[in-house]
C-alpha cells in the first residue's frame, strides 16, 4: 500500500480499492485513477491511500471467525493476530470520506479478491450492527464510487450480479451514497464505453453538491 499524504487537514480523504487482476491494460484501473485525478481537480486537495486487492487478500477462516466471535475485550494475543488484517482494511475506510473502487465483472458478479476484502471488512460491532430495527451499518457519511468494467455483460441487465451485490453489501456497513460508472460491453464497444465512462465521471465530480461538505 502506497500513501501519498498531504498535511492539509481539509483534503479529501479518498481510498481506492482495485480488484482488477491486472495490472497492466485494466479498464477499471484507468478509469478510477482518471477519477481520482477529477476529484483532484475539482477538490483541491486529497489524501489518496491505495489497496490493491492483487496483491492477495486472506480468506475468513476458523482462526478468524472465532476470534470475530469473541468479544474484543475477550481476545487473546493470537485472536487480535488473526484479526489483524481485517481490523486494518476496517481502518482504511473508517478513515476515508471518499471510496473509489474498481470492480471488473468476473463470471457474472465480483473478482473473488473483492469478495474476499467484503468478507473482511463486513464486522459485526465495527462496520454493522443489529439494533431493535434490524442491521444498521457503522460506516457513516461516506461516498462511493465503483466503477463498473465488463466484456460483454449490460451494466444493470439481469446477468448483472455484480453492481446490486455490491450496492447491498455496502449499504450493509453503512455505505449508501453510492455511484456506478459503467465501462460496460468492452468487447464490443470498448472506445464508446470509456468516453461515456469519462463524461459520467466529469459529470458526477464537476456537479456533486455533496463533496464540498465532506473533510470540510
Ligand atoms: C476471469 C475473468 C472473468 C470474466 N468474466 C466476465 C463476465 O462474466 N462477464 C463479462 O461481461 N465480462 C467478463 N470478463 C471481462 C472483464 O469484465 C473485462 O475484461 C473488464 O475490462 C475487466 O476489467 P479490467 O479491464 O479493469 O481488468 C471477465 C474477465 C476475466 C479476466
Amino acid at each position: 500500500m502506497h500513501d501519498k499524504a498531504t498535511t492539509d487537514t481539509a483534503a479529501l480523504r479518498i481510498l481506492e480499492v482495485s480488484a482488477s487482476g491486472r495490472q497492466h491494460g485494466s479498464t477499471s484501473r484507468t478509469l478510477t485513477g482518471e477519477l481520482i485525478t477529477a476529484l483532484e481537480s475539482a477538490r483541491g486537495s486529497v489524501q489518496v491511500r491505495r489497496r490493491d486487492l492483487a496483491d492477495g487478500v486472506p480468506f475468513v477462516d476458523d482462526a478468524w471467525i472465532a476470534a470475530n466471535f469473541t468479544a474484543d475485550e475477550d481476545r487473546n494475543s493470537a485472536q487480535r493476530e488473526a484479526l489483524a488484517y481485517s481490523d486494518q482494511l476496517v481502518s482504511e475506510l473508517q478513515e476515508a470520506d471518499v471510496i473509489v473502487l474498481g470492480a471488473p465483472i468476473y463470471n457474472f458478479s465480483i473478482p473473488a479478491a473483492l469478495k474476499a476484502w467484503i468478507d473482511m471488512i463486513a464486522r459485526a460491532r465495527l462496520t454493522f450492527r443489529y439494533t431493535e430495527n434490524g442491521p444498521e451499518g457503522l460506516l457513516k457519511n461516506k461516498k462511493a464510487y465503483i466503477v463498473i468494467s465488463s466484456g460483454g455483460v449490460a451494466v444493470g441487465s439481469d446477468y448483472d450480479f455484480a453492481s446490486p451485490y455490491l450496492r447491498h453489501a455496502l449499504a450493509f456497513v453503512g455505505i449508501t451514497d453510492i455511484e456506478f460508472i459503467a465501462a460496460e460491453q468492452l468487447n464490443s464497444k470498448s472506445d464508446e464505453s470509456i468516453d461515456a465512462a469519462r463524461v459520467r465521471i466529469a459529470e458526477l465530480v464537476y456537479t456533486s453538491p455533496s463533496l464540498d461538505d465532506r473533510a470540510a
